[in-house]
């Protein structure tokens, strides 16, 4: 949400302009402020009412009108802004930043500002490509602009390739990122663990729980917009992969086991999330075994991954857990036993706690020996407090 933030969209001539009417929506829809100001040829592809209507602001596509009140508009603009966006934004408008030029609106205020600046380019493909333009991009990135990437498919030119307008959740991402977050986790690397494990029976069952991975996909997210890099071994979810992460998808116990040994020595922060199977199938079925067959399954232990972790650390591990009766004396052996640096505990029992909810109820017991009572609270709001936590530990 960008509660009382100011967002200023810079709209430039391009096919793409149309898509900043849905942009400026979204913003609205995340509760920002938002201002809008227009270069006269993306007034050619949209109108100014469609983005005074959506932003429910008047919008500035002149620097020659008459003022309604005495400020002048870009000036006034570059002032309200908390972050501008500049979506699209053509050849034109990227090599006239990338030069100090400011003879519209749209550069003018970007000049005018001390807000972060987001560009967004989209451009025909050859366009994108040529030196000039790439040069200016990267002059630009030099001086602190923030660039969303164009996305690669087909152009409004009926060619295909990199140039159209970066995704609208992409964007909205890089918002957010740059807005809210504090990069303080920049230059960590943090492996986090979602999600439910799967362990085979045969080719057609196996065993599972209901894990549903949006704890450790929030971690996951929550410490990417912190700036750290983040690697994801997540379990089979039905959560959208989060771009700028890289996700390893596993099935079994055994294989999170072998992906998590492959990262832990170069981690950080380590966060224990998924709902690991603790046995598996001992004599796997090859086909589809006969209903019989399957009556008295012969089990065998797992990897204990987080204990693994837990023998030499070096790096802040966090583990979880979850129970249905006491939940203090479980979590506490299990701090002993598997040696993390704290556990998140919660009671499946209690309401807004456990897997599938958005929100989570914990308890979280230290080695100290210390047991915060957390309240009920979102499970992005719990990342941002689990990773506080680590930080503090971080060497
Ligand atoms: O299943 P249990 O309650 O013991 O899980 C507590 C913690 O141990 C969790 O963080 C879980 O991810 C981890 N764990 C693990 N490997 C297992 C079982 C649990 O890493 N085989």
């Amino acid at each position: 949400m960008f509660i009382d933030k100011t967002i200023v969209v810079g709209i430039s001539g391009g096919i793409a302009a149309y898509k900043a009417a849905e942009l400026v929506s979204r913003f609205k829809k995340l509760h920002a402020k938002v201002r809008v100001c227009m270069t006269k040829a993306s007034c050619e592809f949209i109108s100014p009412l469609t983005l005074q209507s959506l932003s429910q602001a008047p919008v500035a596509s002149d620097m020659f009108a008459t003022p309604s009140k005495w400020e002048i508009e870009h000036i006034s603009l570059a002032k309200a802004a908390d972050i501008m966006v500049i979506a699209p934004a053509p050849a034109n408008i990227i090599g006239k930043l990338a030069n100090g030029i400011a003879d519209d609106i749209v550069t003018a205020t970007v000049i005018a500002t001390k807000a972060k600046v987001l560009i967004a380019p989209a451009m025909n493909i050859n366009m994108y490509e040529n030196k000039a333009v790439t040069q200016n991009i990267e002059k630009l990135k030099n001086m602190g602009y923030i660039i969303v990437e164009p996305a690669i498919g087909r152009l409004a030119c009926g060619t295909y390739g990199k140039g159209r307008l970066a995704d609208l959740d992409d964007i909205i991402e890089a918002v957010y990122e740059n807005l809210l977050y504090e990069k303080d986790l920049a230059g960590k690397r943090v492996l986090i663990t979602a999600g439910p494990t799967r362990e085979k029976i045969d080719a057609v069952r196996f065993i599972t729980n209901h894990s549903s991975g949006k704890m450790g996909y929030s971690l996951a997210r929550e410490a990417k917009r912190r700036g750290a890099e983040v690697v994801l071994v997540s379990g089979k979810v039905s959560l959208a992969q989060i771009k700028g992460i890289e996700t390893i998808y596993v099935d079994s116990a055994e294989q999170m086991y072998q992906q998590v040994m492959n990262h832990a020595s170069n981690s950080d922060i380590i966060v224990k999330a998924a709902a690991v199977g603790d046995f598996k199938v001992k004599n796997v079925f090859s086909g589809k075994a006969k209903k019989d067959k399957i009556k008295n399954l012969e089990l065998e232990k797992n990897p204990d991954i987080l204990f693994e972790l837990g023998k030499n650390k070096n790096y802040v591990l966090i583990g979880f857990c979850m129970e249905t009766e006491d939940l203090e004396l479980y979590a506490s052996q299990k701090l002993k036993e598997k040696n993390p640096d704290f556990i998140i505990a919660n009671d499946l029992t209690m309401d807004g706690a456990g897997f599938a909810t958005d929100t989570n109820i914990v308890k979280i017991l230290h080695q100290s020996g210390e047991i915060e009572d957390l309240p009920i609270m979102s499970k992005d709001d719990l990342a941002k407090e689990i990773l506080n936590r680590a930080k503090i530990l971080l060497k």
